[in-house]
């Protein structure tokens, strides 16, 4: 058990459980759906899911790992022995290792566009300068260039190879040398650069139209598909019902409060997400660009904004730029290390493997399913399952499905099936205050009813969509 290894403090606990819900997630897809879907509406919907639906999974999720200190598949062999439960534990062993395959290609896009902040050659490639003389349209230039990128054989490889590498490099330092001392810093240094960021997109003209679009709240275009979203992105966001959460809380040392870290990870990923989106809407707004989707956002419209800026102010631009792309990288990767770690610490401490080995092993899955998932924008595009491409796939099979469906198992494990006296112990212990039993009391009712029947109508209303 020893080689397992614990969190040194509370703090780092949290700063690694914060890193791990703040990702990608935050950065392009909560600015843009929030908008999508009325602004101040669907956050109201947003943090009424955070807290009563994913408080409660985060809770079992933690408490389950925390109180046996395994990781999924060994956490719940030991709380219900002789029972099929282990092996629905295995589930939310492989699905964090199906979105790193392909968070890892985003990640080494990020990587990619750090590289070219650094050299400041945002739409001077070819194809940019082909599109520019053709279209002539805003942000054309950049946009051709993002595409003939990511449609490319082998610089997306090559740099969903770096990005992977370099999760294996902090994972590999174990948990307090590697995870702890890496998240520790990059958690509040993205805060920071967030922070940065936000403020000086504010400060440009024409600023208002991208706050009004996130925080005016529009309930008629909360539609039912709306609310929805706004569930999943919390999942999302929070890194539910995959198992990090789980495995990062079975390394927290048996003092620590895991209400208050849990709470705390929900607060800082929405005020994270909030900044993000102070930060990246104004400056699409400000330069007259129509927000648009997913990576496209982030990936296409900002360098956009860095090539009008440096017209005016190279050294500005350039800053800006490389402080806005290492805030991606980082962002992606103390969320991809919890991702690999589920599987790596499945393999030490079930098949009691050298950590070396298994990350080896995991790496290599990941990294030649993460290939397929990058040759999908590319010579793989006309490969269809389902109507999807393998990337889309990939990311539909597990966010919208076995994401969904870990949380469900965590919550029903915790409520029906897992002694309600652990639960207590963790969140109101003998002789807590009349005001801590009456919350366990209010947590535990969600834990059992609330937060399984609002996910299997989030689950049905998936699979029919
Ligand atoms: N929460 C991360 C994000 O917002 C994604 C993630 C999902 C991380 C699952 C770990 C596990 O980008």
């Amino acid at each position: 058990m020893d080689n397992r290894g614990t969190f040194g403090s509370r703090f780092t606990a949290t700063m690694a459980m914060a890193g791990s819900a703040i990702g990608l997630g935050n950065i392009w897809r909560f600015p843009y759906i929030a908008g999508k879907y009325g602004g101040g509406a669907f956050i109201i919907v947003y943090l009424l899911s955070a807290v009563f639906i994913c408080v409660p999974i985060f809770l079992s999720e933690s408490i389950i790992g925390k109180s046996t200190r395994l990781g999924t598949f060994g956490a719940m062999r030991t709380l219900a022995p002789g029972s099929r439960w282990k092996w629905l534990g295995l589930i939310t062993v492989i699905t964090p290792l199906i979105i790193l395959s392909y968070y890892s290609v985003v990640g080494g896009w990020s990587v990619e566009y750090l590289f070219k902040a650094v050299a400041q050659a945002f739409g001077t490639g070819a194809a940019g300068a082909a599109a520019e003389s053709v279209a002539g349209a805003a942000g054309a230039a950049e946009r051709a260039e993002f595409a003939s990128f990511i449609s490319s054989t082998w610089k997306p490889i090559i740099a969903h190879s770096i990005f992977l590498l370099a999760n294996a490099l902090v994972v590999l330092g174990g948990v307090k040398k590697g995870i702890e001392k890496f998240t520790k810093i990059t958690t509040p240094v993205l805060f920071v650069l967030i922070v940065v960021i936000m403020f000086y997109a504010i400060s440009l003209p024409g600023a208002q139209a991208g706050i009004n679009y996130l925080v005016d709240a529009d309930f008629s275009k909360l539609t039912a598909e709306g609310v929805l979203s706004a569930m999943g992105q919390a999942f999302f966001s929070l890194s539910l019902g995959v198992g990090t959460i789980l495995t990062y809380a079975s390394y927290m040392r048996k003092e620590d409060n895991i209400l208050a870290t849990g709470c705390f990870t929900a607060g800082f990923d929405l005020i994270f997400a909030m900044i993000a989106g102070f930060a990246i809407m104004p400056a699409v707004f400000a330069a007259g660009i129509e927000p648009g989707a997913g990576p496209g956002l982030i990936f296409e419209t900002l360098p956009y904004i860095f090539t009008v800026m440096g017209e005016q102010s190279p050294v500005l631009s350039g800053c800006v730029s490389i402080l806005f792309f290492l805030t991606i990288l980082f962002a992606a990767l103390t969320s991809s290390i919890s991702m690999l770690e589920v599987g790596v610490s499945y393999l030490v401490d079930e098949k009691n493997w050298s950590r070396g080995k298994a990350i080896l092993i995991v790496c290599t899955g990941c990294w030649l399913l993460g290939i397929l998932c990058s040759l999908s924008f590319g010579p793989l595009s006309g490969v269809n399952i389902m109507g999807n491409s393998i990337f889309d796939f990939c990311d539909k099979l597990a966010s919208n499905f076995l994401m969904v469906l870990g949380s469900l198992l965590f919550v029903l494990f915790a409520g029906w099936k897992m002694k309600k006296s652990i639960l207590a112990d963790e969140i109101a212990p003998d002789g807590s205050s009349s005001v801590k039993i009456a919350l366990f009391k209010i947590l535990y009712f969600l834990i059992r009813y609330v937060a399984p029947l609002a996910i299997i109508v989030i689950f049905i209303t998936n699979l029919l969509m």
